[in-house]
């Protein structure tokens, strides 16, 4: 991906420092902050990003800040932290999900296969689909490489995208005013 580290340093204040992961839209960056920066072409990420900015949902990441920098989304969000554990933990809730022939949503959080971490997991996933419904989101992406837990003990989702139902849903969102770096 090309960009200008320093142009987007300048613009969130910030020293980018490492990069954490990336995929085949986006690049995520950890930042001097302790939060992290991603760079993306994802559209529609950017588009759910900038109405989180105005209508957190519950268990997700929080996101601090949008912009766009050429042809390139910059979301500025709430660092969680990842392992392998929390890995292993949302897989073994998924196999739990299929053993019981259920999505996430619709397993029973007192399910004796789930250990006390797995449970705490689990509600808060469930929170975060249950709070996106009640606003009537549904998100895509909720799984293993998605999740992490915040200082605060909490589990979270980022890199989450909204599903629309036709064009029109997307343009009307596209009114968005948003910051331009250059
Ligand atoms: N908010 C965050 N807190 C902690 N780590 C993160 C955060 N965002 C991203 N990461 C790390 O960076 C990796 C890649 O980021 P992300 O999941 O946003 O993009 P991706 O899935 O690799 O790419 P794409 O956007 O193309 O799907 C993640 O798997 C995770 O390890
Ligand atoms: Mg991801």
């Amino acid at each position: 991906m090309n960009y200008n580290k320093e142009v987007i340093e300048k613009h969130f204040n910030l020293k980018i420092e490492k990069s954490l992961g990336y995929g085949e839209n986006g690049n995520a960056f950890l930042t001097s902050k302790d939060s992290v920066i991603k760079i993306t072409t994802d559209l529609n990420e950017f588009i759910f990003a900038s109405q989180l900015l105005k209508n957190k949902i519950k268990n997700l990441v929080e996101i601090f800040e949008i912009a766009t920098y050429q042809d390139k989304y910059i979301i500025h969000q709430e660092k969680v932290h990842c392992n392998d554990d929390i890995i292993s933990d949302f897989i073994c809730i998924k196999e739990i999900g299929m053993y019981e022939r259920t999505d996430l949503c619709n397993i029973c959080l007192d399910n004796e296969m789930l250990t006390s971490h797995q449970r705490s997991m689990l509600k808060d996933v469930q929170d975060a689909i249950c709070d996106a419904k009640s606003k009537n989101t549904r998100f895509v992406d909720v799984h293993e490489f998605n999740i992490g837990i915040s200082k605060n003990g909490i589990y979270k989702l980022f890199d989450q995208k909204k599903i629309y139902h036709n064009k029109e849903e997307i343009y009307k969102e596209l009114e968005l005013k948003v910051n331009r770096i250059i």
